[in-house]
């Protein structure tokens, strides 16, 4: 557990930074009952393989098994709700001049929390897209409005008839053009970066703290364990978001 005053002295950063990026993935979303990927014990990709669930590959070649897989993820991620490390970064919002969310999470639990700037670089794991997004990129399809036979797979594409897979984004794909240049802007920008909950082992989102870093931003890091972020860290808070965040934010005063 990080003492009071490391504490106070990530409080202080933030309350006296104008512009703060946070950087957040799958440990922000743990103690809402959601599996990282890399835990050794209950990480996703500890007990199933990614080359066989998570790449367009493996989509083409056995599509019902993709999509059934999604659909346990899903039904997961949908009764998850927000636990205090997710509502602390809400009230961090409130309270600061300006704050932007980077997810790596395919959940909705940051906004559900009630943060209003957040961008999603991995997609949205509750839509899905026609695999070749026939109308544009990405064409998204509201699959609750489509009649399908929920043991055969994927459903059909109501434009083209071909299938439909989760609006994520699969390991050998790019992220979403957009959202990536906004987490770019708003890490080259930050004075101060938090990174909470992530192994630092997925790029490009890996490279943001770096460039955060490279452009003068403090690094405050908030994890149990050391990632790959821990070594540009200039302050390391040991210890599960749902504790740390409600601590800083407290150490930061009501007005803070
Ligand atoms: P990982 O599973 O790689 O890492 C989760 C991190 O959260 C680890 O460093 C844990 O120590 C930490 N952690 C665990 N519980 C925590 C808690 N309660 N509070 C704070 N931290 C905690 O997850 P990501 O780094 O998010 O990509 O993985 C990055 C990407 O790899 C994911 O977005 C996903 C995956 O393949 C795609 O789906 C494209």
């Amino acid at each position: 557990m990080p003492s009071d005053n490391l504490i106070q002295q990530a409080a202080d950063i933030l309350r006296t930074s104008k512009n703060i990026a946070v950087l957040t993935g799958a440990g922000v979303s743990k103690e809402s009952g959601v599996p990282t990927f890399r835990d050794a014990m209950d990480g996703l990709w500890a007990r199933f393989d990614p080359q066989q669930l998570a790449t367009p590959t493996a989509f083409m070649q056995n599509p019902r098994l993709v999509w059934d897989w999604y659909e346990y993820r899903r039904e997961m991620v949908a009764k998850a709700r927000p636990n205090p490390g997710h509502l602390a970064l809400a009230e961090l919002e409130k309270r600061a001049p300006s704050l932007t969310v980077i997810t790596q999470n395919v959940d909705d639990l940051h906004e559900q929390a009630g943060s209003k700037n957040v961008i999603h670089l991995h997609g949205n794991i509750a839509r899905s897209k026609c695999f070749y997004n026939c109308k544009g990129d990405p064409t998204i399809v509201d699959v609750s409005k489509i009649e399908y036979d929920k043991t055969q797979g994927p459903p059909s594409c109501p434009h083209c008839g071909r299938w439909l897979r989760p609006d994520v984004v699969w390991f050998g794909e790019m992220l979403p053009v957009d959202q990536l240049d906004a987490a770019k802007i708003a890490s080259a920008s930050a004075d101060v970066m938090l990174v909470i909950g992530t192994s630092g082992l997925v790029t490009p989102a890996a490279t943001l703290p770096e460039l955060a870093k490279s452009r003068g931003a403090k690094i405050i890091e908030v994890n149990p364990d050391d990632s790959m972020i821990t070594r540009i860290a200039d302050i390391k808070l040991d210890g599960v978001s749902g504790e740390i965040l409600p601590r800083v934010l407290e150490a930061m005063g009501k007005n803070g």
